[in-house]
């Protein structure tokens, strides 16, 4: 069967159209799962969800189990994935790296509460203790410890061996180089966690890949798999890997008997390691004492996943009794003694039916494909943005394409790839266009950058996205004058250019649905108040291109008036630390066009601060402030004051403020709820250690 024949049939199973023979059906699942693992783990390109790929191996399962002689050998239910890679030797795992057995709802895990109980005798109306921690999205890795040292790190591979990845995995500094096993008699112990990259740093690496030109990751966990296996170890530390162990899969004395008897339950184990050194899911974890409790916990998780800094794809419920646990036993696929409760998907394919364009504030043209509209993670996704023309390149996107799209890292949607061997020859080339959408001017490219630009100042689609950029949150910070409101203010002609936002006649605005007395007076005190923000702000929301947030902060520290700049040259702007010859030639740029003047003119005559104010002077820190060269952290709530103001007064009374524990931190500041990190710092011993009030009284 060809590839397109293969996807096709699974899409009959999925929705239920299957009329053949049940012993055909044990035959055709067989193969179309083969082909979606085979997708999935040699060619890393998987073109189902993984929550389809379930229900398909759940549909041969359960005939399976119907006809036990008709289990194939080769079936996928007879063994467990595998994704060897040849760069690295092969190492057997002390005992196998299973999978896991996965539930969508409150009814599987019903299920699997008295399958428990069944096998394990207890009377079904019985609570029975469980332990539900998060599902890392990464990639799996086995330690083993010896005599208390690090002795070997491999990846999960086909679940008997995996890959030797020791070098790798010892620059990571989650991962402790040695730890006190022996306190608990264990001489030789093999501890099971997930390599992951947080969200935010996924972010950067990719940002900084995309600058360097290289192709960016798809998701987190390909930039996590990615990096354990690098040849160079060095770039593996670069990538800000992180491994969380969950799970302690073996442990044996001087003698090589197994000593894991000496724990009660699985979250003792977890503990254990938790104070050995190992990033554990503390916080995350939760010991429930019957299977509705574990339901609320895992829907808690649901609704909460995008927030917490790491991909999660569901989670993970495990008896937490070990003795129990061994009455259970294992498939040759999965625990029985665990599940996974599985997030709802956040890949899904669809067609890509269009390509719009869309011109940005400094005048790139953004292509953005318009698909066919899928449900991502609870949210229905229509509208992608494709970047610029060489993404559209690289994947060799079509219109007519089915693709591969995901929702990960962040809540921005990503379309992973097009699926070739899905084409029938219908599709068609992506022309990008030699225009501009809005003002048709012919657009232009600089060698050094990925955009098509509009060349022209003064187009008009421009001078809208500026708008929007200018009242936003990060930039003037005008509450409640959204993107809607520019766009219908603009469409009124209400407002051509950024000045006219200071000069608006509210008298037209009251005659607008929606606009009543109330929401007008909130408008105008929003207005005026951003009227005088400091000009560090007034420079950023300019939209200038390279002008950050942080340059313009440097920038605003030495002038008196932002119309000074006019008279800078090159030289004056790079004399100041971290402002470099890009920012500078696109700040002179713009001084330069003379509608631009006239525009500050204008708003400065419309009111708007044009002047230097207190907040935009350089921190003058007294020889003889209270914090001066010390390290400092707040942990846990302030009662008093924000954690970003705490920061701000550290900082003006000298202090650096610094992210984590160590023997470098000078001053915890706790807070109410303080947790790891404050017995983190009461271990290190050299670390003061300070209430909220203590800390203000050493202010003042
Ligand atoms: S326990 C023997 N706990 O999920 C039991 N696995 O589909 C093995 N995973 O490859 C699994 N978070 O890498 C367990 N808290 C967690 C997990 C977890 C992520 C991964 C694991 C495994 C896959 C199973």
């Amino acid at each position: 069967m060809s590839p397109k024949e293969l996807y096709e049939l699974s899409k009959v199973y999925l929705s239920g159209n299957q009329n053949s023979d049940e012993s055909v059906q044990i035959e055709e699942l067989v193969k179309v799962l083969h082909f979606h693992e085979w997708k999935y783990a040699v060619q890393n390109s998987p073109v189902i969800s993984d929550q389809e790929y379930d229900t398909l191996y759940k549909m041969l399962e359960a005939l399976e189990l119907k006809y036990p002689q008709q289990v194939k050998k080769d079936s996928p239910t007879q063994r467990v994935s595998s994704d060897l890679s040849s760069k690295f030797p092969t190492v057997p795992h002390l005992v196998p790296m299973l999978s896991l057995d996965n539930s969508y709802n409150l009814e599987d895990l019903e299920d699997f509460d008295k399958r428990i109980k069944k096998l394990t005798n207890i009377d079904i109306e019985k609570d029975l203790e469980y332990v539900v921690e998060p599902k890392f999205d990464g990639g799996s890795i086995a330690l083993i410890y010896e005599h208390n040292q690090i002795a070997r790190g491999a990846t999960r591979g086909n679940g008997v061996k995996g890959d030797q990845i020791t070098a790798n995995l010892r620059t990571m500094r989650s991962i402790p180089l040695s730890a006190e096993f022996s306190n608990k008699g264990i001489a030789k112990a093999e501890l099971r966690g997930e390599a992951l990259i947080r969200k935010d740093i996924f972010q950067k690496v990719n940002a900084e890949r995309e600058d360097a030109g290289q192709e960016i990751f798809a998701n987190p966990r390909n930039a996590a798999t990615g990096g354990l296996r690098m040849k160079d170890p060095r770039q593996t530390a670069q990538r800000g890997i992180e491994a969380f162990i969950y799970q302690m899969g073996y442990a044996e004395n001087e003698a090589g008997e197994n000593v894991m008897d000496q724990f009660e339950t699985h979250f003792e184990t977890i503990q254990l390691l938790g104070d050995l050194g190992f990033k554990i899911p503390a916080q995350e974890t939760k010991v429930c004492k019957n299977i509705r409790e574990v339901f609320d916990f895992v829907k808690q998780w649901e609704e909460k996943r995008e927030d917490y800094p790491y991909e999660i794809d569901g989670m993970v419920i495990k008896v937490n009794n070990l003795a129990l646990q061994d009455k259970c036993g294992f498939t040759s696929h999965h625990p029985r003694w665990a599940i996974a409760f599985k997030f709802k998907a956040k890949q899904a394919t669809s067609k890509l039916v269009n390509v719009e364009y869309q011109i940005g504030k400094i005048g790139s043209v953004t292509p953005v494909a318009k698909i066919e509209p899928v449900a991502l993670a609870g949210v229905t996704v229509s509208s992608i943005s494709l970047h610029n023309e060489e993404f559209i390149v690289s994947k060799d996107l079509r219109i007519g394409d089915t693709v591969l799209v995901e929702r990960a890292g962040d809540v921005i949607p990503y379309i992973v790839k097009s699926m070739d061997e899905l084409r029938d020859g219908s599709e068609q080339k992506i022309e990008f266009p030699k225009n501009c959408p809005s003002c048709a001017s012919k657009l232009i490219k600089a060698e050094t950058e990925a955009a098509w630009r509009c060349p022209n100042t003064l187009c008009e689609g421009q001078a809208l996205q500026r708008m929007i950029f200018h009242v936003s949150k990060p930039a003037m910070d005008i509450d409640g004058f959204g993107k809607s409101i520019v766009e219908k203010f603009y469409e009124l002609g209400f407002i051509k250019s950024i000045a006219d936002i200071y000069d608006l006649d509210y008298e037209k605005i009251a005659k607008l649905e929606g606009f009543g007395e109330r929401s007008i007076t909130n408008l105008k005190a929003a207005i005026d108040k951003a009227k005088q923000n400091p000009i560090s702000r007034f420079l950023h929301s300019l939209s200038i291109h390279h002008l950050g947030k942080k340059a313009s902060k440097l920038i605003a520290q030495e002038i008196k008036h932002v119309l000074e700049l006019k008279e800078w040259n090159e030289e004056r702007f790079t004399q100041i630390k971290d402002i470099g010859p890009v920012v500078a030639q696109n700040v002179i740029a713009y001084f330069n066009i003379p509608e631009n003047v006239l525009l500050l003119q204008q708003m400065e005559s419309n009111g708007v601060n044009l002047t230097q104010t207190e907040e935009d002077k350089p921190l003058e820190i007294a020889e003889d402030a209270p914090l001066i060269g010390k390290s400092i952290l707040f942990t846990g709530t302030l009662m008093q004051m924000g954690r970003k103001e705490a920061q701000s007064k550290a900082e003006a009374a000298g202090a650096k403020n610094i992210s984590a524990v160590s023997s470098k931190l000078n001053i915890l500041v706790v807070g109410e709820k303080a947790g790891s990190k404050l017995k983190k710092a009461k271990e290190i011993g050299t670390v003061q250690i300070l209430t909220e009030q203590e800390f203000i009284d050493l202010l003042d």
